[in-house]
């Protein structure tokens, strides 16, 4: 069985060099072993609860994207998307809204950091707190359950949000399952093995502390010039330095291979002086960085690349989302009205006749056509005609394969009268029995 690994990036910011070795490269990494299906995604609707600034968002929505794609990122391989362009999220995130526990958020460490600041404060315990940043958990839980992922790489201060989506689905699991689990409960990784990199200063390299080194920003020249200001200590060319005590060396080894730690380590015993040291330092980082700044710097130039990029990402991971919505919305009771309802409240009644099916013919005009039909005969789907045979048969083939999502690209249209919902059923219906 495949594992499926999804996370999220908030896009407020520029990717720097301790996002790039603390989370982009790991995560490109463990996308590439086999048996993991990784779902990478753009958190923007996250992005919006802390940022309202529409200018930030656009441009750090393009910057993490061409980063990602910039440092190997096998878009073929894996899902990665716009949160934005997957409207099910959203929906889903009410369907949760309304089974999750208002105690529950209450509990949510950023809210109760916002409201025990203003309780010491005298203010307002809620002032300045949105509905987004108190329903922020939730949200984030829809990401998640959407795509039954399960396993979730986070930071450390994510880790309450996981223990949240899992308890949020299994009440939803709960409420409607009728013994059947519509959630996965997805567990947290946190990896201890990914050493956070350390900044200019020696702290945790972060916006926050003003500590940061550049990834693409400012070229070769922008990183030599951050590598130049990495604190050292004062000791003189000549003197013997103590390595382990340097983060210039817990940089350099974040990108060097054994026998080049050995020899930075050694020279610096042996009196190496700073500043040749941080030469030696960004010519290593550079070797590393040059080509994918290059990539970088040709996506940025081409945003129409990284759009068509996301927008096939959005495309596969509706094929996942839009059927299992359909079946989130028949749990809860969003049904047909025309499916009449059991006494007992579970399945209606229409789901136990035939199921739907697919007819292929050719018409008087010669060519071919393909119709979906509900269980009880109704057209749902009819398709444009087709120059051959084969053609219709490959159409068909891929609904049955992705569902609803590949109508947006499909010669079909629904028949009078029918909606998207009951097409997308009863294609889910078929994938099932794929
Ligand atoms: N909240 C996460 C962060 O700030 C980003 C995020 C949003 C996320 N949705 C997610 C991470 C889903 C993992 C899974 O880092």
């Amino acid at each position: 069985m495949t594992t499926r690994v999804l996370t999220g990036i908030t896009t407020t910011g520029t990717p720097h060099l301790g996002n790039y070795v603390g989370a982009i490269r790991p995560a490109i990494a463990a996308s590439r072993q086999p048996g993991v299906e990784s779902f990478f995604f753009l958190a923007d609707y996250h992005a919006l609860i802390k940022c309202d600034e529409p200018a930030r968002i656009e441009r750090s929505r393009l910057e993490i994207a061409a980063t990602w794609l910039a440092a190997g990122l096998d878009t073929e391989r894996v899902f990665f998307y716009r949160q934005s362009d997957i409207p099910e999220i959203p929906e889903l995130t009410w369907l949760l809204t309304c089974v999750t526990p208002k105690g529950l958020m209450n509990r949510a460490h950023a809210y109760k950091a916002a409201a025990d600041a203003n309780q010491a404060a005298g203010e307002d315990i809620d002032a300045g707190v949105t509905m987004g940043l108190f329903s922020y958990p939730i949200l984030m839980a829809a990401d998640i359950l959407m795509f039954n992922a399960h396993q979730v790489p986070v930071g450390r201060d994510q880790v309450q949000h996981l223990e949240m989506a899992r308890d949020i689905a299994a009440r939803f699991n709960h409420l409607f399952g009728h013994g059947r689990e519509h959630f996965v409960l997805p567990e947290v990784v946190v990896d201890e093995q990914v050493a956070t990199l350390p900044g200019l200063d020696g702290r945790k390299m972060s916006k926050s502390y003003d500590n940061t080194i550049p990834l693409f920003e400012g070229g070769a020249k922008g990183l030599q010039a951050a590598i130049a200001r990495i604190v050292t200590d004062s000791k003189l060319p000549g003197e013997p330095k103590d390595p382990d005590s340097a983060h210039l060396v817990t940089i350099h080894d974040a990108f060097a291979d054994a026998a080049e730690r050995a020899q930075l380590r050694a020279d610096l015993k042996a009196g190496l002086g700073w500043g040749e040291a941080k030469q030696r330092v960004g010519e290593r980082l550079e070797r590393d960085i040059a080509p994918m700044r290059a990539r970088y710097e040709e996506l940025i130039a081409h945003p129409a690349r990284i759009e068509e990029a996301l927008m096939e990402g959005a495309r596969k991971a509706r094929a996942i989302a839009a059927p299992f919505l359909v079946q989130l919305r028949e749990a809860v009771g969003l049904r047909r009205m025309t499916a009449a309802l059991s006494a007992s409240g579970e399945k209606p009644a229409a789901a136990k006749t035939r199921p739907p099916e697919f007819k292929q013919y050719r018409e008087a005009d010669g060519r071919f056509y393909f119709k979906l039909l509900a269980g009880d005969g109704r057209l749902l789907l009819q398709s444009e005609g087709f120059a051959s045979g084969k053609e219709a048969g490959q159409s068909v083939a891929r609904l049955k394969r992705e569902g609803a999502a590949a109508l947006a690209t499909l010669a079909a249209s629904r028949a009078e009268g029918v909606g998207a919902a009951e097409v997308a059923t009863a294609l889910a219906a078929l994938m099932a029995e794929e």
